[in-house]
């Protein structure tokens, strides 16, 4: 009896998110330089060797350098089998926690008058709050939608921005990898601006297209990783003793045919099958029901890349040519504001072979013209811990490429 109640206690302790936040102290981030196809597989060997190392730059052909967060007790190991090889590596990050800290994540409370600080990071529960205000603040413009709900029960809650029928639609899905939270803080600031900006081509772009913006389209992931586990990427459905499928694997495009696993530890694991997540088959659902899409933008991070689909051929299908025109001009309006270079191109010729990805199934099943997945800053710097003070420059940038987007578009139409 005593047994079972202590059990219990265990559990209700660790379901009820009292358990303590997992830490990155002397976890190090290396950068490692291989110039062989032989380093190249070794690499590859050993990511699929130990899941536990997370690879933050996959070792691709194509990619100058990888990443990897090593935990303490991994790094003389990790060292000697890079020297055994005979590749170069740097620590970039000595210990993660540092920069970690560095981050801050702020509640918001409803206030009519106050509107979000572009300096920190939010929780779930602060973004919903504002989408709340907003939808208050702009009753005729702004109304709230949802999109689907999570494993766990959240509403992956967005807001619908229009000005009238008759608009073709714009959708903004962020956030669908727990750990990027560049994403939805992005997303956010580009909202905030699509209604309040003073800038006539921000105005007209706003006023000129129904805009459906999802900034947490992962929240149960969202929120693992800021209350307990701060590099958590997937969802948090339990698979055996595991937890988590990768979100931008498991839509029913090309599922688990390249760039995914079939073991729930890893970062990649697709899932049961296509669509076998709550997430992606009701936002799938949601997505189906908006008439009249002309863009669909995936916010990811970090790399400096904007992709078209697809992820399971370098071939430039449909209208790869239109769309990587229009998204490398894009990108010079991007770079005007601070210098930021990207590199456009195709998932699969630009990042690596990754299929089941939503970008993909939107362009496959929906027949969207102008899909692409932003892979927003920085180059490595900070990856996933991008500092706080480039919320608000990242958020600029990127709705200067948007809005060029849209612009450019229109000589399609
Ligand atoms: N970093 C993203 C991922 O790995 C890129 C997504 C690009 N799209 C894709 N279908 N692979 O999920
Ligand atoms: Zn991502």
């Amino acid at each position: 009896m005593r047994i079972i109640l202590i059990l219990f206690v265990i559990y209700e302790l660790s379901s009820n998110g009292f358990c303590e936040k997992f830490r990155f102290d002397n976890y190090s981030l290396y950068k490692i330089l291989p110039t062989t196809d032989d380093h190249i597989k070794v690499l590859q060997d050993l990511q699929n060797e130990d899941p536990y190392l997370d690879f933050w730059k996959d070792p691709t052909p194509k990619v100058p350098f990888v990443m990897v967060l090593s935990s303490p007790d991994k790094k003389p190991k990790l060292e000697n089998f890079l020297s055994q090889h005979g590749m170069d590596f740097e620590i970039t990050i000595p210990n993660v926690q540092e920069n970690i800290d560095k981050e801050t994540v702020r509640e918001y409370t409803r206030n009519n008058n106050g509107s979000m600080s572009w300096d920190t990071y939010y929780t779930l529960d602060g973004i919903n709050n504002w989408i709340a205000q907003l939808i208050n603040q702009y009753p005729n413009i702004v109304s709230g939608i949802v999109g689907g709900y999570s494993y766990e029960g959240r509403p992956i809650l967005g807001i619908k921005i229009s000005h009238g029928p008759g608009r073709r639609a714009v959708v903004l899905e962020a956030g669908i990898h727990a750990r990027e939270w560049i994403s939805p803080a992005a997303t956010n600031f580009i909202a905030n601006e699509l209604l309040s900006s003073d800038d006539e081509m921000t105005k007209s772009a706003a006023r000129d297209y129904d805009w459906y913006i999802f900034p947490v389209t992962n929240p149960d992931g969202y929120v693992w990783s800021y209350k307990e586990f701060r590099m958590w990427r997937k969802n948090r459905r339990p698979i055996g003793v595991h937890f988590g499928v990768d979100l931008n694997r498991n839509w029913n495009s090309n599922w688990l045919r390249f760039g995914a696993s079939t073991n729930p530890i890893s970062n990649t694991y697709a899932g049961t099958g296509p669509f076998s997540e709550p997430e992606t088959r009701s936002l799938s659902e949601y997505l189906r029901t908006i008439k009249d899409m002309d863009y669909y933008l995936s916010i990811h991070s970090w790399g400096q890349m904007l992709l078209v689909p697809f992820g399971n051929t370098t071939e430039p299908l449909d209208n790869y040519h239109d769309a990587v025109n229009i998204g490398r001009r894009a990108m010079g309006a991007l770079s005007v504001r601070y210098g930021t270079n990207y590199t456009t191109g195709n998932i699969a010729e630009v990042l690596y072979f990754a299929t089941g990805g939503s970008d993909e199934w939107v362009k496959e099943h929906l027949h969207v013209p102008f899909v692409y997945c932003y892979e927003l800053r920085d180059s490595g710097e900070h990856g996933f811990l991008l500092p706080p003070e480039q919320i608000r420059p990242t958020g600029e940038e990127t709705l200067d490429s948007i809005v060029d987007l849209l612009f450019q578009a229109r000589r399609f139409g």
